[in-house]
């Protein structure tokens, strides 16, 4: 494939091979020499095998790829995968009540795995043991990680992208996970930061109004900062406020909307004829902060750093589509880290989700409403009766409570204890549950703690454009 096409879409690709069909023909018309009408038809050729090499189907004039087709990135091209989840932006769901299969994802999305190597350089290049979430494959997915460490081997420096979509007031423990993990990075790597808040997205999709989503945006602010981010190396900010104040932001979305088709992001996002024309340009705003010179008060007019973009796998279609366009744009493309997704108490088929309340542990959920929540509705691998569960044992892989504990128990060998345990029927479902809200409400206490002390003058500290404390 040349160099011009390997940057193309399939759409786009597509669209030129249609144009050099008609050239043909038109050729063929105006009994053109037949030197033309041969290089025209070799080229028509060749862009032909492009196609089927690019989108695995032959190209079929009338029938542009099909609306799944994503431009195919790190891995292999996507292959129909498990028709039983869906995973997107809007949905996450599975029959499995183990969750997601998340090695079918990665073949389907074409990303790479996070294996011990690439674990093991992670450990080298920060020279810290890894955090829990890489230790223990939440973070299980990547692009480019190991770009990323080569240039940083060189003293290449790069920063992170991260986000919210302010809904609510109030965010849920599965939100926490791109953010515990981002300050790691922060801290480990020592490399500034930029938080997206998508009040503009929300408005967009939901019944709110722009002035609550925008507040929701400041109140949500609060708890990202209460995650411990270092103001000096972190710009926060909310699209409504932001993209009026800067046009190099602005001017990047519209670069962005210039090189992506409408066919595309159908595709991408599955957009339809009745979405409003703001949901199909929204995905240019949240791949606009990808770029670095998007923020010239920390970057100045440089183009070429890299990003690195935390965030669970749900939010990957943005930035297969961001990726895509890139190189179009004289841009290098962002490399991410996937995280699996925290589930819903209900059970592992869908993830933690601010618009069903009762899968939720909410940021602002008082200790008793944890421990009620816990106790009735946390899905249990237990068995029925005392007696069976002491004979046959639990199932960890389902429980998940179990599968919560994962995430924030720091001591690996504690979370292997209570899996034999609890998968031997020496733990009870209740004494799992019991380790679980003792886990959960302190930590949830000390965040409201730390909440707390985020004043109004901190928030506007965090969310005012000003040089970050790094030097590139
Ligand atoms: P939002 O508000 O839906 O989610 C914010 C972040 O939390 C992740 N997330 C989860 N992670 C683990 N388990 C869960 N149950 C769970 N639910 C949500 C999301 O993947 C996300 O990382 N459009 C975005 C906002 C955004 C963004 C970004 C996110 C703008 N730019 C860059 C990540 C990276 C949104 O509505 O996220």
């Amino acid at each position: 494939m040349t160099d011009c096409e390997g940057a193309m879409s399939p759409v786009e690709l597509y669209e030129k091979l249609t144009a050099q069909g008609d050239q043909v023909r038109a050729l063929k018309t105006a009994k053109a020499q037949k030197a033309d009408i041969d290089a025209a038809v070799q080229l028509l050729l060749k862009l032909k095998v492009d196609y089927k090499q690019m989108t695995g189907q032959d190209y079929k004039a009338g029938c542009p790829p099909s609306e799944n087709t994503v431009a195919p990135d790190n891995g292999p091209a996507a292959d129909g995968a498990d028709d039983e989840d869906t995973v997107d932006p809007w949905n996450v769901s599975t029959t499995n009540a183990k969750g997601v299969d998340y090695d079918k994802l990665i073949v389907r999305f074409g990303s790479s795995k996070v294996d011990k190597e690439l674990v093991d350089r992670i450990e080298k290049v920060a020279g810290q043991q890894p955090h829990r979430f890489l230790r223990r494959g939440m973070f299980f997915s990547h692009r480019d990680m190991h770009q990323v460490l080569d240039a940083y081997e060189k003293n290449k420096s790069f920063y992170l992208y991260t986000g919210r979509g302010p809904s609510s007031e109030s965010m849920h423990v599965g939100h926490l996970i791109p953010f515990i993990f981002t300050k790691w990075l922060q801290d480990v790597f020592d490399i500034p930061l930029v938080i997206q808040l998508t009040d503009d997205e929300k408005y967009l999709w939901k019944d709110l109004t722009l002035e609550d989503c925008n507040r929701f945006a400041v109140e949500n602010a609060k708890d990202i900062i209460a995650c411990g981010f270092d103001v000096n190396k972190t710009f926060i900010f909310s699209d409504l406020d932001y993209m009026g104040a800067s046009p190099e932001f602005y001017r990047n979305v519209v670069k962005i909307q210039k090189h992506v088709t409408f066919n595309q992001v159908k595709g991408i996002f599955g957009f339809t004829d009745s979405d409003c024309i703001g949901k199909i340009s929204f995905p240019a705003i949240q791949a606009a902060p990808s770029f670095s010179n998007s923020f010239p008060h920390i970057f100045g007019s440089r183009k070429d750093i890299q990003c690195l973009i935390p965030c669970a796998i749900d939010q990957d279609p943005y930035f297969r589509m961001t990726r895509d366009v890139a190189p179009r744009i004289g841009y290098p493309k962002p490399a991410l880290l996937h995280s699996t997704f925290f589930p819903a108490l209900q059970g592992a088929q869908t993830k933690m989700s601010a618009s069903d309340a009762n899968s939720s542990i909410f940021l602002t959920d008082t200790p008793k409403q944890i421990k009620n929540k816990i106790n009735k509705h946390a899905f249990s691998g237990g068995k029925d009766t005392v007696e069976e569960h002491r004979k046959y044992g639990g199932n960890p892989d389902v429980d998940v409570s179990f599968m919560y504990l994962t995430f924030f128990l720091e001591d690996d060998e504690q979370v292997e204890k209570i899996r034999q345990d609890y998968a031997s029927g020496a733990l009870l479902t209740g004494e799992l549950k019991k380790i679980l809200i003792e886990t959960l409400q302190p930590m949830i206490a000390q965040h409201q703690e730390r909440r707390k002390q985020v004043t109004d003058e901190t928030v506007k500290q965090f969310m005012t454009p000003r040089p970050l404390n790094f030097k590139f």
